[in-house]
């Protein structure tokens, strides 16, 4: 029995440390902090984050989404995905969750603020996910992952301040990959001139006299290490958005990132 103890002990030992040494400890690319989360509901996202998804917020990646403090970059950080863990043993699992960013906010020395979803999710099991949000502020471990939206493309949703044609404003939904969307061009198709954007707010980018007819759209895909130019690609829209846009639509560009 002594004996057999031990051997439980003994196991409980390694495991323990597999589970450490599986968590990363900073060494695979995790990066150390807090995380708490918002009081909204345990079903969903949020509607009314910085990034001004809208509806599409609330239900985007099943309501896994988070605000976050530095990693929001004035909006260059809107749609970017994470993969992140809490650190507590009895509590957490070892591969978390992982979340897309809609929303800004900071709160003591936290990158995340996440969804009731999310901070639940990062439980063992939905008990262990309670006794998380129990705690209410946990240890958290977490690094950047790809997007990846199956069976989606990506699709630009035009925002309902647009005013046709005198003013577009949209957004880029479902970008797949782990690289930000840091310029975009609009093209008419036929003059094949362009003209460059910027983002005007959240993941909104928007133009006073855009260009008029079909209009391709060109993504600069741009990877973290900003000293990296080569890192740097223009992704060319299959579909152009018709001659005819119109507030609320919501263009499907035919294409995706290849992860
Ligand atoms: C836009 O133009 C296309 C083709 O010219 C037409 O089929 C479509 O009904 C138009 N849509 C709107 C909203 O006017
Ligand atoms: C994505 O675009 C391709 C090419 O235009 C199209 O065949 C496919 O149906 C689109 N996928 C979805 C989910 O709309």
């Amino acid at each position: 029995m002594a004996f057999l103890s031990k051997i439980l002990n003994l196991s409980a030992i390694l495991m323990v440390g597999f589970i450490y040494f599986a968590r990363g400890d900073g060494s695979a690319g995790f990066t150390q902090s807090k995380a708490v989360y918002y009081p909204n509901s345990i079903q969903q996202g949020t509607q009314y984050g910085s990034c001004e998804y809208g509806a599409f917020g609330a239900t985007l990646n099943g309501g896994d989404v988070s605000a976050a403090s530095r990693l929001y970059r004035n909006g260059v950080g809107c749609g970017a995905c994470y993969q992140v863990l809490c650190t507590n043993n009895k509590y957490c699992s070892t591969n978390g969750v992982k979340i897309v960013i809609t929303d800004s906010g900071a709160s003591d020395s936290t990158d995340f603020i996440l969804s009731q979803h999310a901070f639940a999710g990062m439980g063992q099991t939905p008990d262990a996910g309670l006794a998380i949000l129990a705690l209410g502020y946990v240890g958290i471990q977490y690094r950047r992952v790809p997007c990846n939206y199956p069976n989606k493309n990506i699709s630009f949703y035009i925002d309902k301040s647009s005013n046709f044609p005198y003013y577009l404003a949209f957004q880029i939904w479902y970008h797949s990959g782990d690289k930000d969307i840091t310029a975009v061009q609009l093209c008419e198709t036929i003059s094949l001139t362009c003209k460059l954007l910027e983002r005007s707010h959240g993941a909104t980018w928007a133009v006073g006299s855009p260009p008029s007819g079909p209009l391709s759209i060109r993504m600069l895909l741009s990877g973290d290490n900003d000293n990296d130019d080569n890192d740097d690609t223009w992704l060319v829209s299959a579909n152009n958005i018709p001659q005819n846009w119109t507030a609320g639509a919501i263009y499907d560009s035919g294409m995706q990132v290849q992860i």
